[in-house]
């Protein structure tokens, strides 16, 4: 992919999602609509991209500084083959071949990145187009074949007589040009009459006129999916989600309600650990071999469970990490937690992380037994095998020591017998 440059086009308003947030920056897997087109790219083996910017073009650069793009500003919103211009004209040493996608295609996968290039390279084409076959085509592009079968245009939906907007298969808005035939033809797009708008889809066309071939390659119709609307956007993170879900199925793991459970992308599960429904596992989380978790379990970022953990319903575990065997199966918060081997944290056990300032850590050793509704106030050690009894508040500092109970609020040693002498 050395000769490669990648264009994304990230110009346009987005008007459809009613949005102040820009349309590429909206949230879906684990980043964001540009950032998952991005690293498709990147996966691709693609390193040199452009992003064209326009409507929002401070947030989007702020956002994706230091990420290894470049920008570059189409100064007025005229469509997106003045995009592309903008880039061919604003951004110096393009590679010899220009791959060409739409920033609000996050689902394109980078095997078919690589299938498109390749169409290009293999027949020596102008360009090769990315196109697939839906059954309901909506707004997307019609491709136009010739009498041959070759693709001879692309028409907009908005221009379509009825017999094209019959046509199911669409342009996904990625192309793969070679750079000297598009700087050649790209100044001979017209505007758009309607739209009042260059379409970088009327090059096919010219291309077709003056005897440049141009190739098609194929991707799956969930792929071509651009987020246009909040709807669209949920459609995609679906489709990330389900993705991510099948892997891990495939390695192993048991997902009893996909439809229910979310797991981004940066999430490692061992085999044989069972997910029950409702569960959601966020980025930067790793569940070893072995366990059971949910249903209606929340694990943030930083979290990680060794194999053979129980997590149960309305239990929410944040940068803590949890050892063997170890049970925490009702109605818990632990956060900046380390909990060792064999523990049994009581049903609505919380570890109080923040006071309000700062964020503090909590240390349970192995085999510690914890009743139900404890408070641990952090920072806090309590020591191997110690107990804490049922309802306690285990204050800052007072770390307990190995084999001892505490019980009470504030929690004490607790001393058989005492309660009795007392009353005596
Ligand atoms: C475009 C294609 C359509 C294709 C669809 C696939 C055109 C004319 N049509 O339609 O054939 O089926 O994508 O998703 O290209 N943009 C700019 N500057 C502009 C206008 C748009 O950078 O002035 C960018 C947008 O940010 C977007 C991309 O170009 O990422 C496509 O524009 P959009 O308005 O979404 O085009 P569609 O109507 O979806
Ligand atoms: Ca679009």
């Amino acid at each position: 992919m050395k000769d490669i440059t990648a264009v994304i086009l990230a110009a346009g308003k987005g008007t459809r999602m009613k949005s102040a947030l820009s349309k590429v920056l909206h949230p879906v897997g684990c980043g964001t609509v540009l950032g998952e087109v991005v690293n498709s790219l990147e996966r691709a083996g693609i390193s040199d991209m452009i992003v064209v910017v326009g409507h929002q073009a401070d947030d989007i650069k702020e956002r994706f500084s230091g990420k290894g793009v470049r920008f570059v500003t189409q100064k007025e919103l005229l469509g997106s083959g003045d995009a592309l211009r903008s880039a061919l004209e604003g951004a110096g040493g393009l590679r010899d071949r220009v791959l060409v996608t739409c920033g609000d295609t996050p689902v394109i996968k980078a095997g078919t990145y690589a299938a498109l290039v390749r169409a290009n390279g293999e027949s020596g084409a102008a360009c090769s187009v990315l196109t697939c076959d839906m059954d309901e085509p909506g707004s997307y592009g019609r491709i136009v074949r010739g009498a041959d079968g070759k693709i001879s245009g692309i028409v907009e939906e908005k221009d379509a007589d009825e017999s094209r907007k019959a046509i199911k298969e669409i342009n996904v808005g990625s192309y793969c040009f070679n750079r000297g035939r598009l700087e050649k033809y790209i100044n001979d797009i017209r505007m758009n009459p309607k739209k009042k708008e260059f379409y970088l889809t009327d090059i096919i066309e010219i291309f077709g006129r003056n005897g440049e071939e141009v190739v098609t390659a194929g991707c799956a119709p969930e792929e071509a999916i651009g987020v246009n609307t909040r709807r669209d956007l949920a459609e995609v993170n679906d489709i990330m989600n389900r993705r991510k879900l099948n892997a891990l199925m495939d390695a192993g793991v048991t997902i009893l309600d996909p439809g229910t459970t979310r797991v981004d992308r940066r999430v490692e599960i061992g085999a044989d650990t069972v997910i029950l429904p409702n569960t959601v596992i966020e980025n930067n989380v790793t569940v070893g071999a072995g366990c059971r978790i949910g249903p209606f379990t929340r694990l943030r970022p930083g979290t990680t469970l060794a194999e053979n953990v129980e997590v149960g319903n309305f239990v929410e575990l944040c940068r803590t990490s949890v050892g063997k065997g170890t049970l925490i199966k009702h109605h818990t918060y632990l956060g900046d937690t380390t909990v060792g081997e064999n523990v049994n944290i009581g049903a609505g056990t919380i570890t109080a992380n923040y006071d309000g300032r700062d964020k503090h850590g909590t240390v349970i050793d192995d085999g510690v037994f914890i009743g139900v509704g404890a408070v641990l106030i952090a920072p806090l050690r309590i020591g191997t095998k110690a107990k804490i009894g049922a309802g306690s508040v285990v204050t800052r500092n007072k770390d307990v020591p190995a084999g001892q109970t505490v019980i009470g609020i504030p929690a004490r040693p607790f001393q058989p017998g005492a309660g009795a002498k007392e009353q005596k």
